[in-house]
């Protein structure tokens, strides 16, 4: 049995939230100090454009992103971490794979499929409203930036789950044509990695406007943890573990014992107000040592630069001749 290689892309829209943090963010970059493991974790920044994002956006969120990662003490020489967009063959391979996937397997897409069923509630004539070829076909980028490392395993939310599994297909039909050449790839979920919910209660993310920024500075962060929704029991009345953000957010950042502590403190009745104070109080001390070096690099981008060339240098070592290999199992060859 060779050995697995994971790889898992991130989409520079926005800037990480702490549920990116503890959702994705903070395995990965443990995983990235295990020797014994290959992994290979990009900036998907070709992927932003299927969105129409902003111009200047995308280079923001880039920078924000691969800062954040570098500064959370990512391990660059162990794993390998590069933007997408310094991988061309990544591109070239996304035009082979698509003149191999099927039309049928785009137009079932979750992502595709979400689009248009927006487009119908929302009384539009029009299936397609504003939606483009990059949304529609975007799955065949994903495959393109798996199977072009051979990665084996591919860590992704249960939203991404079907895309990984079309990208199976797209390789399966490509091998049964071409040869065995590529290999399949397996989505890894990860069920016990938490998910935080947001100011208002629900699942965080940016597109509710509920997220908490990792690197918002300390008077903001107060201030938006002061705003996490809790009932209405007073101080000195019991409260339940069960559903409270307050506890869940504490949950993922403590130690065991300091999370059966604060179960405590709950049973006896904490006020809410002095359980947000702990609790900003916990993050920001985890933060802080993070948020300075992320500040640091933010002022000197250069360096976020480098990393990421130094990342895309080793992962080209790994793409040219590999596509040099495709181009030539699907017939584009030299005359002589
Ligand atoms: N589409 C993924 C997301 O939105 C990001 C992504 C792009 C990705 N390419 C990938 C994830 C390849 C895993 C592997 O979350």
């Amino acid at each position: 049995m060779s050995q697995d290689i994971y790889l898992t892309g991130i989409t520079t829209t926005g800037t990480p939230h702490i549920g990116n943090y503890v959702g994705a963010i903070r395995p990965c970059v443990t995983a990235s100090k295990d020797s014994s493991v290959r992994n290979f974790y990009f900036l998907a920044d070709y992927h932003a454009l299927a969105k129409n994002e902003d111009p200047d956006k995308v280079g923001q969120s880039t920078l924000e992103i691969a800062a954040a990662w570098l500064a959370l003490g990512l391990d660059t020489d162990n794993a390998t971490f590069y933007r997408q967009s310094d991988i061309p063959e990544i591109m070239e391979l996304t035009w082979v794979l698509t003149s191999m996937t099927a039309k049928g397997l785009m137009n079932r897409a979750h992502s595709y499929k979400a689009a248009v069923a927006a487009n119908e509630e929302g009384g539009n004539k029009d299936p397609d409203k504003g939606i483009t070829m990059a949304l529609y076909s975007y799955p065949i980028l994903m495959a393109a930036d798996i199977l072009m490392f051979k990665a084996t395993k591919v860590p992704v939310g249960r939203d991404q789950q079907q895309h990984v599994e079309m990208v199976r297909d797209i390789a399966q039909r490509f091998n049964h044509h071409y040869g065995d050449v590529l290999v399949l790839p397996k989505a890894v979920i990860g069920d016990n990695t938490a998910v935080l919910a947001g100011l208002d209660g629900r699942k965080m993310s940016k597109s509710y406007n509920n997220a908490i920024p990792l690197f918002a500075d300390e008077k903001r962060l107060r201030k938006l943890i002061m705003k996490i929704k809790t009932n209405s029991l007073e101080p000195g009345e019991p409260k339940d573990i069960e559903g409270s953000t307050l506890y869940d957010t504490y949950k993922a950042f403590a130690t065991e014992e300091e999370t059966l502590e604060i179960e405590k403190r709950y049973r006896e009745g904490i006020a809410w107000g002095e359980m947000k104070q702990v609790l900003f109080e916990y993050i920001n001390d985890h933060i802080k040592p993070a948020r300075d070096e992320y500040e640091r690099l933010m002022a000197d981008p250069a360096i976020v630069e480098q990393e990421l060339l130094k990342g895309a240098k080793r992962a080209r070592e790994i793409a040219v001749p590999y596509m040099d290999e495709i181009r030539s199992a699907v017939g584009i060859r030299k005359l002589g």
